[in-house]
């Protein structure tokens, strides 16, 4: 049983409003939702950011400020299966780079699925996957003499608060050496009509991401949460530039949490909050880079200009 999990729900179902992290939506059952959720129309994001490095590969490399002569350590925070990635990894191959490219992912499964990627595509590419935890990993690779480029994509730092998101890039920056890179790619601000569906899509699969929550709780916890009692919940703030996801209950009622020894009350329409989805601006970006010793150097974005992959320099 993981520990973390059990004392992080005790926690957030306890308080009011009650809420869960998005962390733990990636269970097997949740990260094979993710995946398809990403293939789905209304979800932009990736195809957004695909095009960003389909057919802006070469702006991002001359951005990077890159030579062919010198080696670089390309490393990834959270890979998945690299779709994005290898159209860089591509660029890269055809302009001659020398370069290591390390994906860190906490899951085997994706690590796995990555290396089976890259060979297919680009055959004789070696790669150097780790498996954990990324600060952990980060730091056994701040001893290599190289220069580095960091990639965290998908506007994963979306599902931080701008506080976190803060000292999440503190972090990463002490692990960094002058003039090291971070692509840090982020869902950019814009209207509700295009935000919502992707959190709330016709084929339920968003709703099914979310509720799946629920029933990791019954597996790995031992409750008895009733899935049909309860409703995934999209919102977007467009003023402030975030979606968010809650759980609603559609009926008074109590769940119990064996493992946890905890009965939880809920009453009709009462919700839980499960993630925040943050929207970005240059001015938002430049916020969260605020006191990190980083400095955002470019930016490129898709043709719709629905996202960007900023390129950020330690100073
Ligand atoms: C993987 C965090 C970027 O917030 O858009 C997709 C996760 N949640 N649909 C996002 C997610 C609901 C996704 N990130």
């Amino acid at each position: 049983m993981n520990k973390q999990f059990a004392n992080d729900v005790k926690e957030g179902l306890s308080k009011t409003p009650k809420s869960l992290s998005s962390k733990y939506f990636y269970d097997e059952k949740g990260s094979a939702l993710f995946s398809k959720i990403m293939k789905l129309p209304e979800y932009y994001l990736t195809d957004a950011e695909f095009e960003i490095f389909q057919k802006k590969a070469p702006e991002i490399i001359k951005l990077l400020g890159i030579t062919s002569q010198k080696s670089f350590d390309l490393i990834e925070l959270g890979a998945g299966d690299g779709y994005k990635t290898i159209e860089l990894l591509k660029a890269l191959d055809t302009l001659n780079f020398q370069y290591k490219y390390c994906p860190i992912d906490i899951s085997a499964k994706a690590l796995h699925q990555i290396e089976e990627n890259i060979h297919q595509q680009i055959p004789n590419k070696k790669i150097d996957p780790k498996l954990g935890d990324y600060f952990h990993i980060l730091h056994e690779l701040k001893s290599s003499p190289l220069p580095k480029i960091v990639l965290f994509l998908g506007s994963n730092i979306g599902n931080m608060e701008n506080v976190e998101a803060n000292a999440f890039l503190s972090h990463l920056s002490e692990n960094l050496s002058k003039d090291d890179k971070i692509i840090l790619g982020a869902d950019l601000k814009k209207s509700k009509d295009i935000v919502l569906p992707a959190y709330n899509d016709s084929q339920g699969l968003t709703s099914a991401f979310n509720l799946n929550l629920l029933s990791r709780i019954n597996t790995e916890l031992d409750a008895d949460f009733n899935t049909e009692l309860f409703v995934h919940t999209p919102m977007y703030d467009e003023q402030e530039g975030v979606a968010k996801s809650a759980i609603k209950s559609t009926v008074n009622q109590e769940v119990e949490i064996k493992v946890l020894d905890m009965k939880v009350a809920f009453k009709k329409e009462e919700q839980i909050h499960t993630e925040i989805s943050r929207k970005y601006d240059d001015i938002s970006i430049q916020n969260i880079c605020l006191d990190t010793g980083l400095k955002i150097v470019g930016k490129i974005t898709d043709s719709k200009n629905y996202f960007a992959d900023y390129i950020i320099e330690k100073q």
